[in-house]
This record gives C-alpha cells, structure tokens and sequence, in this order.
C-alpha cells in the first residue's frame, strides 16, 4: 500500500525540487530517546522549570548539569534509525533541502544528513556564560573531573553550561533565520515526530503552509498541526519514512 496518497500529493513530489524539513523528539523515538510529552515523555517524570531553564540552573547548576549528563550518555548508546537515515537519502535526491531539527542529538549527522539546522542546539557541546567558549565532550569531561561540587567552571571563571535552548530562551538567530527563509520558499513543508507544541519552531509549517508550500505530516498520532496538513501519514517514522522516500524517487523516475 502506498504511503503518498492522493493525486495531488504525488503530483507535487514528482516535481518538488525544493524541500524543507522538520524534525522533532518523534523521530528519534525509535532509536531509544523518550519524547517530551505524551504518557512515556520526559516532562511526566521531570521539570522543565528546574531542569530546561536559566533560573532552574541558577538554583541548582549541579544538578542539571548532571542530568545533561545523564541524557547525553543515554544519546551516544543510541544509532540513527530507518527514518534518520531515510532522510539524509531523500537530501541526495533534490536540489534544495533543508533539514530542520528540534533535535538536541545529532543523529541526522550521524545518518550522514548535510544540511542540518539545530533551532534547539545540540547536547554534545556546552559553552562558557562569561566568555563563550565552547568544550566538546571530551574537553568538557576533562574539566568537569576538576570540580567536585559537579559544577565545572571555565578558566575564565564563568560557569559552563549545555549548548541547548531553555526554556523562556531565544532560538540562535542565525539558525532561525534560516529555517525560517526555507519554510517561506520551499515547494514542500514535512513535519516529523513533533507535537508542533513549542513556539517559534511550531511556527514553521505554518509559515510554509501560507507561503504557498504543500504540507505533509509524518506522526502516528494527532498533532497541533494536523488539521492544517494536506497530507497526513499516519505512522512511525521509522516505519513509513522508508517508504515515503522510495515512493519519492519513483515519482521521479528514479527507480
Ligand atoms: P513532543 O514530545 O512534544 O512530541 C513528540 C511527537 O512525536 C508527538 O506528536 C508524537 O505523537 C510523535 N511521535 C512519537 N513516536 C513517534 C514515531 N515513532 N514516529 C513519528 N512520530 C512519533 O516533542 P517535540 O515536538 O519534539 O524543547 O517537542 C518540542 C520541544 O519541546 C523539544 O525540542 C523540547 C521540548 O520541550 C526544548 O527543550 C527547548
């Protein structure tokens, strides 16, 4: 059974040239990373106010460094799935593509996607609040081993923080501002694995959707944005991405 239904849908994938992406906690469900809502989600059994914001840090830095920690140790024992890897596929088979990500863990770079725009940074990379410096794992690991009361600090003095979003933070200006001109003139708009819950990101389709561009959503449930879709396949990502794209490249003559 095809996954493309419609004449319309199959009409416009044919000819797309120009695609852009979003990817949210869905897509990596099935690597083995929980979502953030929904029965099983991260903020059921945790605090976004103590653990995903600047105040929460400022209370207590020891403790949300360690439960990045935590995260970030459960994210290098996953692997990009079937979806991940269906994606950085579909960007070889046209002209523009941009992947846009939710995503704090790196796995569409590890399927082998290019183009990749984190809106919420990524976990693998924490920074200096005082003078900007970026450690990498190891470099931060290194340092992290010097202090005792688990809260590392920089040469500079200034504490060390996870290069991800918190809450009630501004999203990397350039990073937005790129999905942003990708949302307004890309021909298709796919949402994958995202509640289309937090703003400015849920925004996106949106904008795609008004500028003219053809919107599919990827998701086995219902979201904030399926009622705005043109197409909605229900599914895992992990199971209908797959398809999708071979169904894609066979509109093309491809196959
Ligand atoms: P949510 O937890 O809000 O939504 C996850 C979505 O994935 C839901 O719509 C699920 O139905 C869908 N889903 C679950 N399993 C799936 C699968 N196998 N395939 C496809 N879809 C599946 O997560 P996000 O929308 O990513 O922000 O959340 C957005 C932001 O809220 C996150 O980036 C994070 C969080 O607070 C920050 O930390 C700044």
């Amino acid at each position: 059974m095809s996954v493309i239904e419609g004449k319309k849908a199959k009409e416009i994938l044919k000819k797309a040239e120009f695609i852009a992406v979003l990817t949210g906690s869905g897509i990596s469900a099935e690597s083995g990373i929980p979502t953030f809502r929904g029965n099983d989600g991260l903020w059921k059994k945790f605090s976004p106010e103590e653990l995903s914001s600047f105040e929460g840090f400022y209370r207590n830095p020891a403790m949300v460094t360690e439960w990045y920690r935590y995260r970030r140790k459960i994210i290098l024992g996953t692997k990009p799935n079937p979806a991940h890897l269906a994606l950085a596929d579909l960007e070889r088979i046209v002209a523009e593509f941009y992947l846009i990500t939710q995503n704090i863990d790196r796995l569409h770079q590890r399927a082998g996607s290019k183009k990749v725009i984190e809106l919420h940074g990524n976990i693998m990379e924490n920074y200096c609040m005082k003078c900007g410096k970026v450690f990498d794992i190891e470099e931060f690991d290194c340092v992290y081993e010097k202090f005792e009361d688990h809260v590392p600090r920089c040469e500079c003095g200034g504490y060390i923080r996870p290069n991800v979003v918190w809450f009630g933070e501004p999203l990397p200006e350039e990073a937005f501002s790129e999905a942003y001109k990708a949302a307004v003139n890309c021909e298709v708009f796919i949402s994958i694995g995202t509640s289309g819950a937090v703003r400015p990101a849920a925004d996106l389709p949106r904008y795609a959707k008004y500028n003219g561009a053809y919107l599919i959503e990827i998701n086995p449930e219902r979201s904030y944005l399926t009622d705005i879709a043109d197409l909605w396949v229900k599914g895992k990502a992990g199971e209908v991405l797959p398809q999708f794209v071979e169904e894609v490249k066979k509109l093309k003559g491809m196959k």
